[in-house]
């Protein structure tokens, strides 16, 4: 199996499957975090295959983004069978996308890949980009932009915060200013720091803009 052609195949496979996706996970989402993958891959000495494959494939058996998980899951099967991909690269690649996404709370990541990718992936919810993903992803639920009477909620469970309509706002102190402590690499943490200052800058603004300051 000739590497290089099999990610560019993948790409477009993914790309065709994404194109149309409304909620943050369009295929631009998947470009970004396949560049901070490799930007990551190379500093932490990951195997680069794995980890940009894992990093095309990682959203395709979301169940925001696909109705049938398993039938997802088989589908991602075939086609890297179809790329000949070797079948232990398969196992590995498999089980990083089954075990990043934030909502599984925090599985334990048994690879250095899994864990760049889980970085890489985590980064693009942060910092400017993911200030413009958390207000997208706001206003294709309907969800307010703020309200000063709902505070957040710290603690949800899977469900709750699958389910929840809370506000953009509350969104970060639910999950974006989470994500810089829960950087698995050394160079995912660096980047994150950055993004976290941004953020709580953009807060900070946001909160004087509300309140009418000068
Ligand atoms: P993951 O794919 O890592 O599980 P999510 O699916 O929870 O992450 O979120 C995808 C994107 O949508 C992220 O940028 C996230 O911050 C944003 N998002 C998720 N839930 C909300 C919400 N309730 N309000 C605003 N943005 C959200
Ligand atoms: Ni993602």
């Amino acid at each position: 199996m000739n590497q290089k052609p099999v990610i560019q195949n993948t790409k477009e496979f993914v790309r065709a499957k994404l194109e149309q996706e409304g909620t943050g996970h369009d295929w631009w989402h998947i470009a970004r975090v396949v560049e901070m993958t490799k930007t990551i891959a190379e500093d932490e000495e990951a195997n680069p295959f794995i980890s940009i494959m894992a990093a095309l494939l990682h959203d395709l058996i979301d169940d925001k983004v696909v109705v049938d998980k398993e039938e997802a899951l088989h589908e991602v099967i075939n086609w890297l069978s179809s790329q000949q991909v070797n079948g232990h690269d398969q196992v590995h690649i498999l089980n990083i996308i089954q075990t990043i996404s934030f909502k599984d709370g925090n599985n334990h990541l048994t690879s250095l890949e899994a864990q760049v990718v889980q970085d890489a992936d985590r980064l693009d919810a942060i910092g400017a980009i993911g200030i413009a993903r958390c207000f997208t992803f706001a206003g294709s639920k309907g969800n307010l932009i703020h309200d000063p009477h709902v505070e957040p909620e710290l603690n949800m469970s899977q469900e709750q915060y699958r389910e929840k309509n809370g506000t953009a706002i509350n969104h970060f102190y639910e999950k974006l200013l989470k994500l810089k402590e829960l950087m698995n690499t050394s160079t995912g943490y660096k980047l994150a720091e950055k993004r976290h200052q941004f953020m709580e800058q953009y807060l900070e603004q946001f909160y004087g803009e509300w309140k009418g300051k000068r």
